[in-house]
């Protein structure tokens, strides 16, 4: 199963998973990032880089987040890869600040 970003990226989009994936199934649009699942080898390396926690294995999903699954497949076909680190969003750390056990 891939690894799949969730909605605490959004808004954020820190970049630093992509600084840690050996592959480059790291998508971008202007809100946040999305992972091809056909390029994804599962190495769960991004996990521990993203500082908001928004990605995880599609498996350990709970039920409210399962739709992630297809919306990282769907966005990463319409969407450019993102081939190296960008500056966070404006408004990044306060949100990271904003989420419980941040
Ligand atoms: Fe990249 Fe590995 Fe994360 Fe998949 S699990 S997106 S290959 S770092
Ligand atoms: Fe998003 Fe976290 Fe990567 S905020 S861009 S999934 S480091």
């Amino acid at each position: 199963m891939p690894y799949v970003v969730t909605d605490l990226c959004s808004g954020c989009r820190y970049t630093e998973c992509v600084s840690v994936c050996p592959v480059e199934c790291f998508h971008l649009d202007d809100q946040m990032t999305y992972i091809d699942p056909e390029t994804c080898i599962d190495c769960g390396g991004c996990v521990p880089a993203c500082p908001v926690g928004a990605i995880k294995p599609a498996h350990q999903l709970p039920p409210d987040k399962r739709m992630w699954i297809d919306i990282n497949r769907r966005r990463a076909a319409e969407t450019p890869v993102l081939t190296g680190r960008l500056p966070p969003l404006p408004g990044a750390d306060e949100r990271k600040r904003a989420i419980p056990g941040r």
